[in-house]
């Protein structure tokens, strides 16, 4: 990919007036919508029929991750609902190789999430299956914690498994992404940056967008992993 790509988190926006909050950040890459279920995650957030409405309201490409347990039961309805892209935890699914080719099949974009304490080196020979792979940055749940500096080194081999590999598969980072983050993260192999609060507690949503896709980019055209992209 030659440039960074940046997803607001709805999370962190007002829930009763999402389509003026997806306006809000024109020129992000996608939207970003958590999922949760209250048992893979101890929060409660939205469902099928919201990601239908919101895909009505809005032009800018949904990215649903879903934190939910029995992913591959849920994650095709979230295609169907009109997201671009679905991300369903491998901790979470019994069958992720056949969940990512029924979520292509259907159409979209298919990725896989890994939370903090889950490794990617065993999940190498699944990565062709993918389109994005997303390392969680905190434990997922709940926007506005700091980041994990500890999940670095995750994205630095993953970067080097995907470079090794010779794969377009996108490396997302989600969670604590911010001015004080965004460098670091893409440094070590990160390119699509998943932003809540540093977008939506900003005075100027959209612009916050631009900021980061900045930071992002000037982090990006020094490091080595982008070298030559
Ligand atoms: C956390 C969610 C994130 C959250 C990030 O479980 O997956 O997408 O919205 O929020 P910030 O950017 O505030 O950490
Ligand atoms: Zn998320």
């Amino acid at each position: 990919m030659d440039a960074p790509q940046i997803n607001p988190s709805i999370l962190s926006a007002d829930f009763a007036r999402l389509a003026d909050e997806a306006r809000a950040v024109q020129g992000a890459d996608w939207l970003h919508v958590d999922v949760m279920d209250n048992h893979f995650v101890p929060n409660l957030t939205l469902g099928v029929p919201i990601v239908e409405s919101l895909a009505r309201a809005t032009d800018t490409p949904l990215d649903c991750h879903l934190m939910i347990e029995d992913a591959d039961r849920w994650a095709p309805q979230y295609v169907e609902a009109g997201a671009s892209s679905v991300t369903f935890h491998v901790e979470a699914a019994a069958a992720p190789v056949r969940l990512a080719r029924e979520i292509r099949a259907k159409g979209a974009r298919a990725a896989m999430a890994l939370k903090p304490a889950t490794p990617v080196e065993p999940y190498e020979d699944l990565f062709p299956e993918l389109d994005m792979l997303l390392i969680m940055t905190v434990e997922p749940g709940f926007g506005g914690q700091a980041f994990l500096d500890i999940m670095l080194p995750k994205i630095r081999r993953a970067r080097q498994l995907i470079g090794k590999h010779g794969l377009d598969l996108w490396l997302q980072v989600d969670g604590g992404v911010s001015a004080s983050t965004i460098e670091r993260c893409a440094e070590a192999g990160a390119d699509v940056f998943v932003a809540g609060s540093a977008v939506y507690g900003a005075q100027d949503p959209a612009d916050a967008v631009r900021a980061l896709r900045d930071q992002a980019a000037g982090a990006m055209s020094t490091a080595s992993w982008a070298c030559g992209h």
